[in-house]
C-alpha cells in the first residue's frame, strides 16, 4: 500500500532554491577559468524549474545546471605585479577568510545544506503517519515488515536534540574517538579520528567527483560504552515488536553525503538535526546504482532518468527532525543528507 504524499513546502521555494543554486555555482567558477558556461542550457534549466507540473524541478534542475556549467580546467595564475594597494586588499581578504573560517568552526548550531536538493516534498510517496495517532498494534499490523512509513510528530527527543546540538556535542564528546565508515555499498572501510576533528574538518559538502568508497563519514560504527552517557537520553520510536531487540546507531554527516543503495534488517532512522532524504526499493527489485558511486552522483545522474521514465518501484521522501522512517527488512535504501545531519537509527533483530 502506498500512502498519499503530503506536500510541505512549495514550488516557489524550490524554484527560488534552484535559482540560488545557479548563482552559487556561477560564483564558484574562479576568475582565470575559461568561461565556457552554456547560457542557453542554463536558460533551459531555469525554464524547467519554473514548469508548474515538474515535480522534480529541484533535483532535475541541479543536474541540469551542473551539466551546463563549464568543466574546471586549472589555469596557471599570472603573477600580478605587487602594489601596496593589492597587498592591502589581499591582506584584508585573507583576514576576512580567516574570520569566516573561525566563525564556522565556532558555530553553535548545525548548518543547512545548499538549496536545490530536496526534490520537493511533493515527491514524497511514502505514508506519513502521526506517531501519536497510531497504536503499536496498528503499526505492527499495517506497516511492520510490509512497507516503509514515516512517523511524524515524535516529539520524544527534545532533550537528546539539545544534547546533540553542534557546540554542545563537541564540548561534551569532542575528544572521543569515532570510527568513520566509507560511504559505499559493500566494503565499509574504516578510519578513526577525534569527534572534534571530524566536526571541524569533515562536514563540508560532499564532493561531486569523489567516489563513495573514498568518502568517509560517521555512521553505524561505535563503541557503545563510549557513548552510553549520551545514548541513554535517546527515546526509541515506541513500535518495537515484542521479543525483538534494538541496537542504536548514531550518525553525524555533512550536506549531500549519504550511503548508496544497500539493505539489511528492519528498523527506524530518526532525524535529530537536519533533513535526510530517503530513496527505497522493495526487496524483489534490482535498483540501478553503482556500489562505489556516491548518493550525490546517483541523485545527479541516475535519479532524473528514473523520474523521466517513471519508476513505479521507487519510494522516496524527506525525513525531518521529529520524524523517523521505518524500513522493513531487505528493502534497498539510499540516504542523502540535505543539511549537516545528526541521526539515530534503531536496528531491530530477534
Ligand atoms: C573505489 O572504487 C573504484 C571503482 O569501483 C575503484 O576503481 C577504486 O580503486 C576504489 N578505491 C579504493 C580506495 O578502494
Amino acid at each position: 500500500m502506498r500512502g498519499a504524499g503530503v506536500a510541505r513546502g512549495g514550488r516557489v521555494t524550490a524554484g527560488a532554491g534552484a535559482a540560488l543554486l545557479v548563482v552559487l555555482l556561477v560564483l564558484l567558477v574562479p576568475a582565470g577559468a575559461t568561461p565556457t558556461t552554456d547560457n542557453h542550457a542554463l536558460d533551459a534549466c531555469a525554464a524547467r524549474t519554473s514548469a508548474d507540473d515538474d515535480r522534480d524541478a529541484c533535483a532535475g534542475a541541479a543536474s541540469c545546471y551542473m551539466a551546463a556549467l563549464p568543466t574546471q580546467t586549472a589555469t596557471p595564475q599570472q603573477p600580478t605585479p605587487s602594489s601596496p594597494d593589492t597587498d592591502r586588499n589581499a591582506a584584508a581578504a585573507a583576514a576576512a577568510a580567516t574570520a569566516e573560517q573561525q566563525e564556522q568552526e565556532n558555530a553553535a548550531t548545525w548548518r543547512s545544506g545548499p538549496p536545490g536538493f530536496d526534490g520537493e516534498l511533493a515527491a514524497c510517496n511514502i505514508a506519513r503517519v502521526d506517531a501519536g495517532q497510531i497504536t503499536r498494534a496498528q503499526f505492527l499490523s499495517i506497516y511492520h515488515e510490509k512497507t516503509p512509513v514515516i512517523l511524524t510528530n515524535l516529539e520524544t527527543n527534545t532533550r537528546f536534540r539539545e544534547l546533540t546540538e553542534r557546540q554542545a556535542l563537541v564540548e561534551s564528546h569532542g575528544d572521543r574517538t569515532v570510527t568513520l565508515s566509507s560511504a559505499n555499498t559493500y566494503s565499509y572501510d574504516k578510519r578513526k579520528i577525534s569527534f572534534k576533528t571530524y566536526v571541524d574538518t569533515m562536514l563540508g559538502e560532499q564532493s561531486r567527483t569523489m567516489l563513495g568508497n573514498e568518502t568517509f563519514y560517521m555512521f553505524g560504527d561505535h563503541d557503545w560504552a563510549d557513548w552510553q552517557d549520551l545514548f541513554q537520553f535517546y527515546v526509541e520510536p515506541p513500535f518495537t515488536p515484542d521479543g525483538m531487540l534494538s541496537a542504536l546507531s548514531f550518525g553525524v554527516a555533512g550536506p549531500l553525503s549519504g550511503v548508496p543503495m544497500h539493505h539489511h534488517g528492519c528498523g527506524f532512522s530518526e532525524s535529530i538535526h537536519g533533513r535526510k532524504r530517503w530513496f527505497l526499493y522493495p526487496p524483489h527489485t534490482v535498483p540501478n546504482f553503482h556500489p562505489d558511486q556516491t548518493t550525490l552522483r546517483w541523485v545527479l545522474d541516475v535519479y532524473p532518468q528514473l523520474k523521466a521514465s517513471g519508476d513505479p518501484d521507487l519510494y522516496e521522501c524527506v525525513v525531518h527532525p521529529n520524524e523517523a522512517i521505518y524500513f522493513p527488512s531487505n528493502w534497498w535504501h539510499a540516504t542523502f543528507n540535505l543539511d549537516e545531519c545528526v541521526f539515530m537509527s534503531t536496528f531491530l533483530a530477534f
